[in-house]
């Protein structure tokens, strides 16, 4: 059995969507069944209700599991919670557990989130189960946080100067974790994922102007001048810094780097930006609203 964990999530629910539609049978850890009603609706899946953070919870979720994805919220205590499932997915017997990582994730690294994951890999690498890293650059739907601002001011706003990153769309994340969870050889690899270019964000502006048909502008904005506008938009400080920390090592070309891995392992072109962009076009046009990321 393979257990997706954060299946209520951005790529967690993603990837149990691909799973159930190649027919493959899974179960996804939800910590409020409410919350996956769409996902027991579909084919070859199944629910299992249970806290990371509460091993106790998991002993029913983890039962005859032999794979398991990792992945949950970026939060304070994210060290911790995916902490506590290794524990626990060693205690249960499981065999090979997937990480979903960052693109850099160091340990002394100056951004957060960056230093967990490093953590959390070592915890894992030193686990005695297999593990596969899938160290995933900028995912494209973070997009969708600029779309207030391109309905209200046909702009997006970031502190990023003319520097280039390579996102990825979550679609071939999940892709990618499919085809990892399913098939031998993956084993104590790590993968770099990102698309197959990287832009600056005069570019993405350009791509969601030609996607959307209104003109769309790149403005640069000082480091400090954008984590108040985090703020005043509602998030906890401890993101707006996270993300002040993310944005300096993004100007410093830190996910600048296009890698062969996603193509390699998908035997296609990851999606491009354009592609993306049209996909979700009634999103950027504030037709729909964006899942939230
Ligand atoms: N944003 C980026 O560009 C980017 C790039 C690379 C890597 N990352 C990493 O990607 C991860 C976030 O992925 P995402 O956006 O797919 O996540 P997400 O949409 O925030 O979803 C997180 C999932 O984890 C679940 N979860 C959190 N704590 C849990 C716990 N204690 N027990 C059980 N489930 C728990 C959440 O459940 P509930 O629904 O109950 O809250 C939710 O299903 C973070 O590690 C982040 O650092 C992000």
């Amino acid at each position: 059995m393979i257990l997706v964990t954060g299946a209520t999530g951005l790529n967690g629910k993603e990837l149990v969507r691909q799973l159930s539609a190649k027919g493959v049978a899974v179960r996804a850890l939800v910590r409020d069944a409410a919350k996956a009603a769409d996902l027991a609706a579909l084919p070859h899946v199944e629910i299992a209700v249970g806290d990371m953070m509460s091993p106790e919870t998991l002993a029913l979720a983890l039962s005859g599991v032999d794979r398991a994805m990792l992945n949950s919220s970026a939060v304070p205590n994210m060290l911790e919670v995916q902490s506590s499932f290794i524990a626990a997915a060693v205690k249960a017997g499981v065999r090979h557990v997937v990480k979903l990582s960052g693109i850099m994730p160091e340990r002394d690294s100056a951004f957060r989130f960056a230093r967990m994951h490093g953590e959390v890999e070592k915890r894992l690498e030193e686990s005695g189960m297999a593990f596969t890293h899938l160290r995933a650059g900028e995912f494209m739907p973070s997009y969708f946080r600029q779309v207030p601002s391109i309905l209200a001011k046909g702009a997006i706003f970031l502190p990023m100067e003319n520097a280039k990153i390579a996102s990825i769309d979550i679609a071939d994340i999940a892709a990618v974790a499919a085809i990892v969870l399913t098939s031998p050889g993956h084993e104590g690899k790590i993968y770099p994922l990102t698309g197959s270019e990287a832009l600056t964000m005069a570019e993405i502006a350009e791509k969601l102007s030609a996607a959307t048909g209104k003109s769309i502008r790149y403005i640069n904005v000082p480091p400090e001048e954008a984590k108040q506008a985090q703020l005043a938009n509602g998030a906890p400080p401890y993101f707006a810094d996270a993300i002040t920390e993310l944005y300096a090592e993004r100007r410093n070309g830190g996910e600048a780097t296009v890698y062969p891995d996603t193509a390699f392992i998908l035997g296609r072109r990851p999606i491009s930006f354009d592609e993306f962009a049209r996909r979700h076009v009634a999103i950027f046009r504030g037709e729909q609203p964006a899942p939230k990321i």
